[in-house]
């Protein structure tokens, strides 16, 4: 397994590219499901996750042609559909449901395999199996499998979700674009991926409304034709790079970032002493003179603070002056990362959902250990500022979400490198 080795070195300067968005790629590769003609998506990441997605949707019968430089994935599913999503790709990825919805609005029915806990949370599936279940759906769950079927086809319905799932809005947004009738979805997720994926059903001749806010509606159409589609922004990836100017000092700016992505997580930046400003090309990040303030942080669904910045922003509030309190609302053990920087002499009490941060002047360089995506690039972001060299393991769970990190950090001066193993 590749590790990374960061030293600490100073202050950064230059540009970061940021690439399409994985959470919203995920999303917008099973559309293709819904209709027999191409869907082609340029500005796609090229990332592991990307490659799953792909790998799925071979074993359900859609034909794909990954262009070489990876940015462009052109999806058919004109041939015969093979309704079962098998454990052994699910299992690795948990977008994988997200090819539920899509199925069984093609077909009328669909197998997918329950994706199991990951390290993070136990991850159930019930808000999405009620939101089929709204269009008339009937699913069983049987050997680990959900077995969903809808053999009159899927009705419109209006269904309030009991929280604002980002993949149960995108499963009932996929299946409501061919259902009969209308649908309203309350308590919709508003996340800027869902946005993404309701702007190319409708380029496919999808009817939607409200995308964005927490009330969105479908009218049911009878088919879906092809469309072509650039993938959103990543804002996580954007913030993950936002904050390596943060913790090292110096200017760095994130090409293609957008304000309106990320306004929570900035408010934030600010307060701690962090200034952002949006040019054309992007966000321009630095520190302003003086020592990261502590901040405390909740996270909540868009627009509140992203959980999947809490990682990150953690590292920043290490070292920062004074005392933070982090409380994770969305996931039930998303603090691994917490016993690893304090490997690093970082000093974090965890007590259930909430870490508290005592700023520390330094951290210090060892060796330790990702256990999810943000997890790993959490380390990498304290190990660029920490005294001594930091080896990061199990890198593979980097390469799901981060194309090139050492390499685009590299480019701002950061001393990193992947050890290949
Ligand atoms: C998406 O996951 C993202 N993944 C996650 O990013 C992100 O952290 C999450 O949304 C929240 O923003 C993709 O888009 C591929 P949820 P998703 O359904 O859709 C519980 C990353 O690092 N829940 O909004 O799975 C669930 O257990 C990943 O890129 C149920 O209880 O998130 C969790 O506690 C990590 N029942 C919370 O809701 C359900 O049926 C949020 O889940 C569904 C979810």
């Amino acid at each position: 397994m590749d590790s990374i080795v960061v030293t600490g070195n100073g202050p950064l300067q230059g540009d970061i590219p940021i690439a399409g968005a994985k959470n919203a790629c995920l999303a917008l590769m099973p559309a293709t499901l819904l209709s027999e003609e191409p869907l082609t998506l340029t500005n796609a990441p090229r990332l592991s996750d990307i490659k799953t997605m792909n790998t799925l949707l071979a074993s359900l019968g859609a034909e794909m042609a990954v262009l070489q430089d990876g940015l462009v994935i052109t999806t058919a599913s004109h041939g015969e559909i093979n309704p079962v999503a098998d454990y052994d790709i699910v299992r690795k990825m948990r977008a994988s449901n997200l090819v539920l919805g899509p199925l069984l609005a093609r077909l009328g029915h669909a197998v997918v395999s329950l994706p199991g806990g990951c390290a993070i949370g136990a991850r159930p599936m019930d808000i999405h199996i009620e939101a089929l279940e709204a269009l008339g759906a009937e699913i069983e769950l049987k050997d680990g499998y959900l077995h969903a079927k809808a053999p009159g086809g899927l009705k419109g319905a209006v269904h309030k979700m009991r929280f604002a799932s980002v993949g149960a809005t995108e499963n009932m947004l996929m299946a409501a674009s061919l259902a009969k009738g209308t649908t309203v979805i309350e308590n919709a997720a508003r996340e800027p991926e869902i946005v993404d994926l309701a702007q190319c059903l409708r380029k496919m001749g999808a009817q939607i409304d409200g995308e964005g806010t927490s009330r969105i509606e479908i009218q049911g159409v009878d088919r879906l034709h092809g469309a072509t589609h650039p993938v959103v922004t990543d804002r996580i990836e954007l913030g993950t790079y936002m904050l390596a100017p943060a913790i090292c000092g110096g200017e760095v700016e994130c090409l293609g970032g957008r304000l309106e992505l990320v306004e929570s997580f900035v408010e934030k930046l600010d307060a701690a002493g962090v200034s952002v400003e949006q040019t054309d090309r992007g966000l321009k990040v630095s520190r302003r003179n003086g020592r990261i303030r502590a901040v405390d942080v909740v996270t909540e669904p868009f627009p509140g603070f992203p959980t999947d910045l809490q990682a990150q922003m953690m590292a920043l509030l290490c070292t920062a002056e004074g005392t933070s309190v982090l409380e994770e609302k969305i996931f039930e053990n998303r603090f691994m990362h917490a016993p690893e920087l304090t490997r690093m002499g970082a000093n974090i009490e965890v007590h259930g959902g909430h870490a508290t941060v005592h700023g520390v002047e330094r951290l210090k360089g060892a060796p330790v250990m990702a256990t999810d995506l943000r997890a790993s690039v959490s380390l990498i972001l304290a190990g660029l500022a920490a005294e001594g060299e930091t080896v990061v393991n199990r890198v593979y769970h980097l390469d799901r979400g981060y194309e090139h990190v050492e390499a685009k950090l590299q480019a701002v001066g950061a001393k990193i490198e992947r050890i290949k193993e």
